[in-house]
């Protein structure tokens, strides 16, 4: 008997996206005098550092390893993520466990942290180059951690489902006021794909009233390696900074590049107001202290003295 062998349907498995990195070796000079001494990603959100936040975001995603790419005056992100025994013991001698399983939550397990030194902050792009050796040679997330989320479910992980379809690079875009374009890296939208779409041209900064949209890139990227020996070309941008975005122009002449449309809110925290309003909301986020903080916003809102006001005016 001849029996027909069945045609499987064929599938393109993508190799997983791993790894994430974190430039965090910036120097913060919108937060100063803050950032003199505290990193901008140390400052906190309501009860966690802003770099929680992201990393979280990470990990939802299914990242098993997290790469910082680190500075001068960092190392407290190092100590950051490292077990700290005595505390650790003292809250278990006190009965506090809530607020131990709250921080072993958090805590990456051995061995799935790196850090390097960026050594001189030559831009975005360069930050990127310095983590090459940690990633190899597979695709990564890069999460830019003073850019943090809230949404259902986190932007990374959408983006991580839209790549296990699309393949290539992936980046999250939403929207801006048109005004404010020229201040981001803009995409012109193509097809749509997925869920997500396809990407036919990115421009960095564009002059004002020239962006062929109002989609900004809000700081969350899935690259393949292939990004490394184009940014190891060092060539200054924008600011006479190595910028990601040249190198990203110069990889979609050989691969191509899938939007996420992330509806979410975005936070700047490497701006004064944009780390105001996370706090603020975060803060009605939380169940646990939503009520009193709402409460306080309304009563000083509603307390504004006429003087105050014509100075908020101003
Ligand atoms: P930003 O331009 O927002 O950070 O860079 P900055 O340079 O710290 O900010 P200001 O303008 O002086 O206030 C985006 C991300 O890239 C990292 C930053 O840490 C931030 O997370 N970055 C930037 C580096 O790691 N190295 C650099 O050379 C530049």
């Amino acid at each position: 008997m001849i029996t027909k062998k069945r045609k499987r349907p064929v599938m393109t498995v993508h190799k997983k996206v791993r790894k994430a990195v974190f430039p965090v070796a910036g120097l913060g000079t919108r937060f100063l005098p803050a950032t003199k001494a505290v990193p901008k990603e140390m400052l906190t959100v309501v009860d966690r550092p802003v770099i929680q936040y992201v990393v979280d975001e990470a990990r939802e995603a299914g990242i098993e390893h997290f790469i910082f790419v680190t500075g001068r005056n960092k190392a407290v992100i190092e100590d950051y993520f490292d077990v700290q025994y005595e505390l650790y013991s003292t809250l278990a001698e006190r009965g506090l466990d809530d607020r131990l399983e709250r921080l072993q939550r958090m805590q990456p397990m051995p061995g799935q942290t790196s850090f390097t030194r960026q050594q001189v902050p030559l831009g975005l792009g360069h930050a990127v180059w310095c983590a090459r050796d940690l990633v190899g040679d597979e695709p990564f997330a890069l999460l830019l951690p003073d850019m943090i989320m809230q949404s259902e479910t986190g932007c990374l992980k959408e983006m991580v489902r839209l790549y296990g379809e699309t393949g290539s690079n992936v980046v999250a875009v939403q929207e801006c006021n048109p005004v404010d374009a020229h201040k981001y890296g803009i995409v012109a939208k193509g097809d749509d794909v997925a869920g997500g779409f396809e990407i036919t041209g990115m421009v960095e900064k564009p002059e004002p009233g020239t962006a062929p949209s109002n989609q900004y890139i809000n700081g969350r990227y899935i690259l393949q390696p292939e990004i490394f020996p184009l940014l190891a070309e060092q060539e200054r941008g924008a600011g006479n900074e190595i910028q990601l975005t040249d190198a990203m122009l110069k990889l979609k002449k050989m691969q191509p590049f899938f939007g996420y449309n992330y509806t979410g809110r975005t936070f700047d925290c490497g701006s004064p107001e944009g780390f105001v309003e996370a706090n603020v909301a975060f803060a009605l986020w939380r169940p646990d202290i939503h009520q009193s903080v709402a409460r306080s916003i309304s009563e000083l809102l509603e307390s504004t003295t006429p003087l105050e006001r014509r100075k908020i005016a101003r």
